[in-house]
């Protein structure tokens, strides 16, 4: 059998699995991490409306058309792009995708290590009234030794499950620990908003005042959201490649879509009125709202040590599984593209790209007090993790949804595109809006990003 061909290749068990593994993917430290801290900096509520706007008319289409070229290829993203535009140079969009995914896992393990290492402080009872939460930040991702080590150890764990395949590995996995994750942030919601004091938090987060809202913040929302989504580097172009054509992608790509927002809304609603309760300011720059002023309120849970204890290790493994199966759908892309096009066996596949990502994410693990100089990038000021975020977790992923929606509005066409959502049961419930949406307001809206942060940049 030619390499790759659909025939021999694994699917989903069911719809509600591949739904699970696709918000699994989506959900992430852009959601619990990010998305706080994005909108605490950006204005609070006014952020929230404008980022729920970009999520329905900017990444929802999206999400859906890179779903239908997974599903109609059964290929990886670059096979896909090659198979729907032969002789082209469509493919390197593919390309893009593959390499975003190896050079975005390479920060995301960093961060993502240090959940390791908090859920370790936990359980060990550092979480205490007597804390100092910016010195136990510092003492993970301040130096060399600890910050390199769990950046690898979450590595291993991602190999790990990507070498079990898509049933006995994703799916299996994303199953149960999905559910898990939702359990525990309706917990951590409930105890944050009925905290004395959280009101004020809950106005900043839910009363919009958008007298400062900039095109800076528009162009951010976006941002977010297409980190947040998973969309622009052929994750779903991916996840959808093992979708069964019994399935029906359009109300799979809405309970994506809805799930990923829901948890990140859940997120700002445990940190806002925490954050106000303990008279911290919103605009905490870089990773501090989740590593450094979250930590203070969790070892603040009554009765001490226990509260710190099971709220800050629940917290913590919460989000090291929600960085979990995120990572592994990162390294799923590239791994994918390896066994269709490469012949490479999953397991080669998967180890040698991780270990690119590994060794690619050593200044990443390093810029944040390690090494001066990568901490403070001489010229640029920035910091090397941010710098890749901001090139690979924002600016690509923009660049690959402009090209994704021109190629399924224009290119490929939306009638072809349709046809294949109406596969299962001829039914394409909101088609005319997602082809008006794909064609003109996605792409325009997306070039209108681009030109700003380059204008901004420069
Ligand atoms: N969506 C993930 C998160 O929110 C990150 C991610 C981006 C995963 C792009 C895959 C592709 O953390």
């Amino acid at each position: 059998m030619a390499v790759g061909s659909p025939e021999n290749r694994d699917t989903w068990g069911s719809k509600v699995a591949f739904i699970l593994a696709a918000a699994g993917s989506a959900i992430g430290l852009g959601n619990i991490w990010g998305f706080p801290t994005q909108a605490g900096r950006n204005g609070g509520a006014a952020f929230l409306v404008i980022y729920l706007i970009a999520v329905a008319v900017i990444g929802a289409p999206v999400m859906l058309s890179e779903l239908i070229i997974g599903r109609k290829t059964q290929r990886n993203p670059v096979g896909a792009f090659k198979q729907l535009a032969p002789r082209s140079a469509w493919y390197m969009v593919g390309g893009l995708g593959v390499l975003g995914g190896v050079l975005i896992l390479s920060f995301y393990s960093v961060i993502a290590g240090w959940t390791l290492a908090y859920i370790i402080k936990a359980v060990t009872g550092a979480f205490r009234s007597e804390i100092d939460t910016a010195a136990l930040y510092n003492s993970v991702s301040g130096s060399a030794v600890p910050a390199i080590g769990w950046h690898l150890l979450f590595i291993v764990i991602t190999v790990w499950v990507v070498l079990g395949g898509i049933r006995q590995g994703i799916e299996r996995w994303t199953k149960i620990l999905m559910p898990v994750l939702f359990a525990l942030l309706v917990l951590l919601a409930i105890r944050a908003v009925t905290l004395p004091g959280a009101g004020t938090g809950l106005d900043f987060y839910l009363k919009p005042d958008f007298s400062a809202v900039t095109a800076g913040v528009v162009v951010n929302a976006v941002g977010q959201a297409f980190f947040s989504m998973s969309l622009g580097m052929g994750a779903m172009i991916t996840y959808g490649s093992y979708v069964s054509k019994k399935d029906d992608l359009v109300s799979s790509a809405a309970w994506v879509t809805g799930a990923d927002t829901l948890i990140a809304m859940m997120a700002g609603l445990i940190i806002f009125p925490t954050l106000f309760a303990s008279g911290f300011d919103p605009n905490v720059e870089g990773p501090g709202m989740v590593f450094v002023v979250l930590p203070s309120l969790l070892a603040s849970i009554p009765p001490e040590p226990y509260g710190g204890l099971i709220f800050g290790t629940g917290f913590f493994v919460l989000l090291g599984i929600a960085g979990l199966t995120s990572s592994i759908s990162l390294l799923e892309v590239g791994v994918t593209w390896a066994v269709d096009e490469t012949g490479f066996s999953r397991k080669k596949a998967a180890i040698t790209l991780a270990s690119i990502a590994f060794i690619v994410g050593i200044p990443s693990a390093l810029a944040n007090g390690a090494v001066p100089w990568l901490t403070s990038i001489p010229g640029i000021g920035m910091d090397f993790l941010t710098l890749m975020f901001t090139i690979f977790g924002v600016f690509a992923l923009i660049v690959g949804a402009l090209f994704i929606s021109v190629f399924v509005g224009w290119y490929w066409g939306i009638e072809n595109a349709g046809e294949e959502v109406r596969a299962n049961d001829g039914k394409f419930p909101l088609g005319r809006t997602w082809a008006f949406l794909i064609r003109w307001l996605v792409p325009i809206a997306l070039a209108g990003v681009l030109i700003n942060t380059v204008l901004q940049t420069f």
